[in-house]
């Protein structure tokens, strides 16, 4: 089984969370390509990054951001929540990924106090539909908790471990 984990962090946060999923993802035998977004001219004010956001606005891309998802069992997108939205990185991938018509995706946030975790999750769900994809998961930890690895690994568990359960029996 081979899963592609994509994400974008600011200050670390969703950085964490997306290595606790690979690392449960490789006991879970699944092989996993890791990337972290970088977007140029990444916005430092927390009102620039909040405009931004609530504005829907596309990052241009720095790398060579793997988005052909052909070959992959499962695919997992991970964002900050920003001003109830995803990060303009994520907007960018979310339009860029190709080829993701049929997979499994799995959603995941950090966010602080929890206002908008919905919002955000039904936008990426929305675009997630529009390109075909029906088959969508998701978990959100808040910031407090990203340091706390059992908690993360709890949270994978009761979200989506019946469907990874699933999805392993399926290939
Ligand atoms: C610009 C900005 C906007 C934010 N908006 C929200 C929000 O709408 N709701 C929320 O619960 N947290 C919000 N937060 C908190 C972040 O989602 C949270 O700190 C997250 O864990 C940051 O992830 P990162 O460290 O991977 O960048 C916001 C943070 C920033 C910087």
């Amino acid at each position: 089984m081979k899963s592609s984990v994509v994400y974008y962090s600011y200050s670390g946060n969703t950085d964490k969370v997306a290595k606790v999923l690979v690392d449960w993802l490789k006991c879970k035998d699944f092989t996993v390509d890791i990337y972290r977004l970088k977007p140029e001219n990444e916005k430092r004010s927390f009102f620039l990054q909040c405009a931004e956001a609530l504005q829907g606005k596309r990052a241009v891309l720095l790398g060579k951001d793997n988005f052909d998802l052909a070959g992959y069992d499962l695919v997992c997108i991970g964002s900050p929540v920003w001003a109830f939205s995803p990060t303009p990185a994520v907007n960018t991938y979310l339009d860029k990924m190709l080829n993701a018509d049929d997979k499994a995706v799995i959603l995941f946030t950090t966010y602080g106090s929890g206002t908008g975790v919905k919002k955000c999750i039904n936008n990426i769900e929305k675009r997630l539909k529009k390109k075909g994809i029906s088959e969508i998961y998701n978990f959100n930890i808040q910031q407090a908790k990203v340091d706390n690895r059992d908690f993360v690994i709890k949270t994978i568990k009761d979200k989506i471990g019946s469907f990874l359960f699933k999805l392993s029996e399926r290939t």
